[in-house]
């Protein structure tokens, strides 16, 4: 069972539209898909058609000792993708959870402890995928997150100031690594938002690619029926199957199946085509699904716009960026190659411009995560 973390600090860069599409075009291609909506404003929640309601079972109750991970998991119209809703709730569960011992583990061991009764009781894995779509920002909540996946996958907008944070999250990520979850790896980075006729698209591509060499896969286009589609509650397949959406995010899934073949659960699973398949029987992950199941029509074919990535980074020498634009580019934030060659690899960013104040949306690191991890290494 894969369990991966969709981050980045920032708000508005395409992580919870990628967790669902991605989601559901896994799921659309027979993977058994669970998603946790880790954001207190439940945009997750919303955009699946499920109405967030404080009270009811939630990533809230789960962290929180309410209720046991897949009791709280709930049907989505897509055959084989389920939910674990988030609700207003969540915003106080930092605070609660800051003086529990262990509280950076709470969710993976309600997670583990899933797995271990699907196990016990079927004999397989309850899921073949969970997906958490964290909040932004970088604190107990996503530290949660973080140290129950196995994988990262980070989301960034190939915008101006795209990269301004990532050396924060790389930090994190490695701290992570050390102290909490020796088994993190970076699944992939996703472009999103992307708009290839924009010289400053193209070169921010480029800085994305030189900042995590060999691990940049499919971008996903900038597609207004990827913004229209949640406020109808659907994910891209349903809503607009033949839109350059879908596709995006079909190529997005196959590049992600390629790391199938080294988990033993998923080995056997056949590729994904450059179609996504006819969706079979949803498979019921949970007792009392909310939502008929949808006829979601399968997307078009899927042309990937952008080579395939090597999911996963690999002890790789450090590679000079690949942008050749000229100092305008600097406003994007020049960046110098990772120093060294461990698996989750320090870059520093020397940006030309200040930092713009963060908004709400764009929170840095918070204490929270920090502390979350100096009391983690304490503890040993
Ligand atoms: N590829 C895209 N094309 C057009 N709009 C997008 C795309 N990806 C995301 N959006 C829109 O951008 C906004 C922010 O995306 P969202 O996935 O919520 O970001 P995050 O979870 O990182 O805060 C949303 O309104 C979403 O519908
Ligand atoms: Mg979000």
């Amino acid at each position: 069972m894969r369990r991966i973390a969709i981050i980045n600090q920032k708000g508005g860069v395409g992580k919870t539209t990628t967790c669902a599409n991605l989601g559901a075009a896994l799921a659309l291609s027979g993977r058994r898909v669970v998603l946790v909506d880790m954001d207190a404003q439940a945009n997750l929640t919303l955009s699946l058609n499920t109405q967030p309601m404080s009270g009811s079972l939630s990533s809230y109750s789960v962290l929180t000792g309410g209720a046991r991970f897949g009791e709280a998991l709930r049907n989505t119209s897509t055959p084989n993708l389920s939910l674990l809703p988030a609700d207003i709730d969540l915003s106080g569960a930092e605070l609660e959870l800051a003086a529990q011992l262990g509280r950076e583990h709470v969710l993976r061991e309600a997670v583990e402890a899933w797995e271990v009764d699907a196990r016990q009781a079927d004999g397989r894995a309850p899921a073949d995928y969970v997906f958490f779509d964290c909040p932004p920002s970088l604190g107990l909540l996503s530290v949660n997150a973080l140290a129950a996946a196995g994988e990262v996958l980070i989301v960034i907008q190939t915008e101006f100031l795209a990269l301004q944070g990532m050396s924060k999250l790389v930090d994190v990520l490695k701290l992570l690594k050390k102290r909490l979850n020796p088994k993190l790896e970076i699944a992939g980075i996703v472009p999103c938002l992307y708009d290839s006729r924009l010289k400053l698209a193209r070169e921010v591509l480029a800085e994305i690619r030189g900042y995590f060499p060999g691990k940049v896969g499919s971008s996903v286009r900038s597609n207004v029926k990827l913004a229209e589609a949640p406020s109808f509650g659907r994910t891209i397949f349903e809503y607009a199957p033949e839109s350059n959406g879908a596709r995006d995010y079909l190529a997005v899934a196959r590049e992600i199946a390629l790391a199938e073949s080294r988990d033993p659960d998923l080995s056997s699973l056949p590729p994904i085509a450059g179609t996504a398949p006819r969706p079979r029987a949803p498979e019921v992950l949970v007792s009392a699904p909310i939502h008929d199941a949808s006829g979601a029509k399968a997307p078009a074919e899927s042309p990937a716009e952008e080579p395939a990535s090597v999911p996963i980074p690999g002890p790789s020498a450090p590679k000079k960026t690949e942008s050749k634009a000229p100092a305008k580019k600097k406003k994007v934030g020049s960046v110098r190659p990772p120093a060294d060659s461990a698996p989750l690899a320090t870059v520093v960013l020397a940006p030309k411009a200040p930092p713009p104040a963060a908004t709400a949306e764009e929170q840095s690191t918070s204490p929270d995560a920090f502390q979350a991890l100096e009391s983690g290494a304490r503890r040993g």
